[in-house]
C-alpha cells in the first residue's frame, strides 16, 4: 500500500514554513508486522506547536522534528490491520501522530484516546480534544482559577481560547475575551456570553481593560503574546497569575520570542508567570475529559470546528492559524470519505448532528 507523508526538508525560519515541507510517497507492507498495527489517519488537527517543532529547536529548547521525517500533531484514525490486542481492527483513536495517511504503530501512544462508540472522532478531536484539555489544566492547575476571579483570555475565539473562556465561566469567574475582528467578537459575546469582549485589531487593549475592569485581572490565560500580553500585564491585580499557554504572534518570527513586559509590575503586584505544555498532564486526561463532558451535558460548552478536506492541501490549510481565518478547531480530513467517517457515531449508525462553523451547541448523542 502507498503512504503519503508531509516531510520536513529544512528548518522553518519565518512565515514561509510551507516551503520547508514536501509531499512524499512511500511503500508500506499491506500486512502489519508482528506486534504492530496499521492506522488509517482520517483527520489532522492543525496545532500551532507543529510550526514550533519545524524550527531547529533553538527557540523552544525542545525537540524538533528530525529533517527528512514526517512532521506531526494531533491525529485521528481508525485501525485497519493489526497484530496488537490493544489496537484491534476498527478501533478509532485520537492520538499524537504524524502528517501521514497511514501510521504503523508498535505501541499505543501515551495520550491515545480510544473513542467510545457513542462519540464521533470529531467529538474526540475537537470539544474533547487536546486544546480543551490544555485549557482545563491551564486554568485549574496552572492558573488556580477560583469562583469570583476576573479572567482574561487572549485568542479567545480560537479552539484553546474559547475552551478556556467557557471553563472559566463554568467555574464562576468573570471572563473577558480578546480576539481579532467583529465576527469573532460577536460570537464571543452573543454565543459564549462573555462578560467583556475586546477586539485587539480595532481597540486599545490596555485602556479597554482599565476602564472595564478597574479592580484588575486575577488570571490572564495567554495564547498570543506580544503587545496583547504587555497590555494585560499592566492591568494585573495583586497576586495575579499569568498562564503562558501560547505565544502564537511570535511563532513565525526568526528571533527569540520575547515579551518585553514591565518587570516591576511582576514584583510590585506579586505576579506569577508560568508556562506549561499539555504532555505534563497526560496522566490526568480523563479528569479533563469528564469535566468537559459534564459541561456539554449541561449545555454550557459551545464548540465550533473548521473542517477542511484534502491531505495534499494540509500545509496550506494549516496556514489559516496564522492569518486568523480559521473559525474554531482547525482540522483537515484526508479526503471526502474521511470527512464523512469523522462525524460518524457507531452507536447511532449515523453522523452526530452539529452546527457548522457558525458555532451552535453540540448535540450530544443519546447514551
Ligand atoms: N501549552 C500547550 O500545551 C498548548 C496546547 C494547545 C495550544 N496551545 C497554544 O494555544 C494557542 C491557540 O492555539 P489553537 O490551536 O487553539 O489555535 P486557534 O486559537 O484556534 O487559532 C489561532 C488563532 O490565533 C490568533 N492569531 C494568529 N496570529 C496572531 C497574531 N499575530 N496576533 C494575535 N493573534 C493571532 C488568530 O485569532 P484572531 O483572529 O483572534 O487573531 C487565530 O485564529 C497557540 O498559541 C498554541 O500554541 C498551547
Amino acid at each position: 500500500m502507498l503512504n503519503r507523508q508531509w516531510i520536513l526538508t529544512g528548518h522553518a525560519r519565518d512565515a514561509s514554513f510551507i516551503r520547508s515541507l514536501r509531499l512524499s510517497t512511500q511503500e508500506l507492507p499491506d500486512e502489519p508486522a508482528p506486534g504492530t498495527a496499521i492506522v488509517r489517519n482520517l483527520a489532522f488537527q492543525c496545532a500551532p506547536s507543529t510550526r514550533n517543532k519545524m524550527g531547529d529547536g533553538s527557540r523552544t529548547g525542545a525537540a524538533s522534528f528530525p529533517l527528512g521525517s514526517a512532521v506531526g500533531g494531533p491525529v485521528g484514525g481508525v485501525v485497519v490491520a493489526s497484530c496488537r490486542a490493544d489496537l484491534p481492527v476498527g478501533a478509532r483513536i485520537s492520538y499524537s501522530g504524524r502528517w501521514e495517511e497511514y501510521a504503523v504503530l508498535d505501541t499505543t501512544p501515551a495520550n491515545a484516546f480510544h473513542v467510545p462508540a457513542d462519540l464521533s472522532l470529531l467529538d474526540a478531536m475537537a470539544p474533547l480534544g487536546p486544546n480543551a484539555m490544555t485549557a482545563y489544566f491551564g486554568l485549574t492547575d496552572v492558573g488556580q482559577a477560583r469562583e469570583g476571579d476576573v479572567v482574561v483570555v487572549s485568542g479567545a475565539a480560537g479552539s484553546t481560547g474559547s475552551s478556556a473562556a467557557q471553563i472559566a465561566k463554568a467555574l464562576g469567574c468573570t471572563v473577558a475575551g480578546i480576539a481579532g475582528g467583529p465576527e469573532k467578537c460577536s460570537w464571543l459575546s452573543d454565543v459564549l456570553g462573555l462578560d467583556l469582549v475586546i477586539d485587539y485589531k480595532s481597540q486599545d487593549v490596555g485602556s479597554a481593560l482599565r476602564s472595564a475592569l478597574p479592580g484588575g485581572v486575577d488570571i490572564f490565560y495567554d495564547n498570543v503574546g506580544g503587545p496583547v500580553l504587555n497590555a494585560v500585564i499592566d492591568n494585573m491585580a495583586t497576586g495575579g497569575r499569568v498562564v503562558v499557554c501560547g505565544q502564537i504572534s511570535g511563532y513565525n518570527g526568526s528571533g527569540v520570542a520575547t515579551a518585553g513586559f514591565n518587570m516591576l509590575r511582576i514584583i510590585y503586584r506579586s505576579l506569577r508567570v508560568q508556562g506549561f505544555v499539555l504532555p505534563q498532564y497526560y496522566g490526568r486526561l480523563d479528569e479533563a475529559r469528564s469535566f468537559i463532558e459534564e459541561l456539554i451535558r449541561r449545555g454550557a460548552f459551545v464548540h465550533r470546528e473548521d473542517v477542511r478536506v484534502g491531505f495534499e492541501s494540509l500545509p496550506r490549510h494549516y496556514g489559516s492559524l496564522f492569518d486568523g481565518s480559521n473559525r474554531g478547531t482547525l482540522l483537515v480530513a484526508s479526503d471526502d470519505e474521511a470527512a464523512e467517517l469523522l462525524t460518524r457515531v457507531p452507536a447511532r449508525e449515523g453522523p452526530t448532528r452539529r452546527e457548522d462553523a457558525t458555532g451552535g451547541p453540540i448535540e450530544q448523542p443519546t447514551p
